[in-house]
């Protein structure tokens, strides 16, 4: 086996080629039913990863053969914020597992946050594939947090329900007005947008050693840029109190045409001083009408919650979502990852 450096930005079309369909093969595993990436969707994706973002990557490959067999990588982001941590993913093709091969990854992915001084190591792994979490507890991992996708089918939706969460909102939230940004996010407000994200941060976050995330508006941008480059079409709905002009919450959905039946929702979040007012409730409620208008190809909107995350969860699942798919995040000391490369060392 070969193990190689790939550069996510600069890689050869024949690297980014067996990549590709590396990591289609991998995603078939946990979501069988739905449609691969296409591999120009995937190359802009990498080609356009935002600048703040510290990335290593090395891949297996087939000895003679053009595959692709396994992949590691490590990144953390250049910010202010959880210096002390990066995060890893290792993936090998089932054929090919329980030889060391991610061992053998594992032991160049640690060298990253050796050398930056990065204690902590995040991973995660999904419930259709027991083989990450019998992975990750070798390591001496600890499962820090449970979440699922889930998922709502839209014939299932209540509609009248929309409705109703909508006319509520005119009398509990009255003094509150929507708003829309459909594409690009407007540059006249994109300080407020900045600080309109750091609402997200009530989401529980389990035993995650982890600091609050801030955004900055060039980071947005360059989010923004990668999501453009992959197709992604994204609204983010928003209430603002009218008197104050400050905004309270925000939702956002992203939806690419190469998945035409699939709606991702991806943060709601509303801030503490203006929660029980029902603005969350309106804001999907809302989202989704427009959806069932604007977007009648989308047949599933899929949404990521931690299992713990009860406010969320009441809102979903009175809308009719439900769990479609389970997730584990994993953290573990990276001495504790050093420990065991160097006991197999020893061993072998
Ligand atoms: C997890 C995964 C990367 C392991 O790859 P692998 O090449 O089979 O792992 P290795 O052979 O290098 O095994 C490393 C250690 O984990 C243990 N391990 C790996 N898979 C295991 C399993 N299914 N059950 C029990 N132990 C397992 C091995 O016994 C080995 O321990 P040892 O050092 O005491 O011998 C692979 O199953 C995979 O690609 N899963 C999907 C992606 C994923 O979930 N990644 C995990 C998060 S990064």
């Amino acid at each position: 086996m070969r193990i190689e450096p790939f550069d996510p930005r600069h890689a050869t079309d024949r690297e980014y080629a067996a990549a590709a369909a590396f990591w289609n093969t991998i995603r078939s595993e946990f979501l069988p039913d739905d449609p691969p990436i296409p591999l120009e969707e995937r190359v802009q994706g990498w080609r356009n990863i935002p600048p703040f973002v510290r990335v290593w990557a090395w891949s297996v490959w087939e000895p003679e053969g053009p595959r692709i067999v396994a992949v590691g990588n490590v990144n953390f982001l250049d910010k202010e914020e959880n210096r002390h941590l990066a995060r890893f993913d290792i993936a090998v093709l089932p054929e090919f597992r329980r030889q060391g091969i991610a061992r053998r990854l594992l032991s160049s992915v640690a060298e990253v946050p050796r050398q930056h001084e990065r204690r902590l190591l995040i991973a995660a792994s999904h419930g259709a594939v027991p083989a990450g979490e019998a992975f990750m507890r070798r390591l001496g991992g600890q499962m820090a947090l449970a979440d699922h996708t889930n998922q709502l089918d839209l014939r299932d939706l209540d509609r009248d329900l929309l409705g109703i969460w909508q006319e509520r909102a005119r009398e509990r939230a009255a003094g509150f007005e929507l708003g829309l940004w459909e594409g690009e996010l407007p540059e006249e407000e994109i300080e407020e947008i900045a600080a309109m994200f750091e609402a997200i941060n009530r989401a529980p976050r389990g035993d995650l050693e982890m600091e609050d995330e801030h955004w900055t508006p060039a980071q947005i941008r360059q989010f923004e840029k990668q999501e453009r480059a992959r197709g992604n079409e994204s609204w983010t709905m928003y209430v603002r109190e009218t008197r104050s002009r400050k905004i309270a919450g925000w939702t956002d959905v992203a939806w690419n045409p190469n998945r035409p039946e699939i709606l991702q929702q991806r943060g709601t979040a509303v801030f503490p001083e203006f929660q029980n007012r029902g603005l969350g409730r309106w804001l999907k409620a809302a989202m989704l009408d427009k959806v069932l208008r604007d977007r009648p190809q989308v047949r599933y909107v899929r949404t990521g919650n931690a299992d713990m995350n009860a406010p969320m969860l009441k809102i979903n699942t009175a809308l009719g979502f439900t769990p479609y798919r389970s997730h584990y995040t994993w953290q573990v000391d990276t001495e504790k990852v050093l420990d065991y490369l160097r006991a197999r060392e020893v061993a072998g």
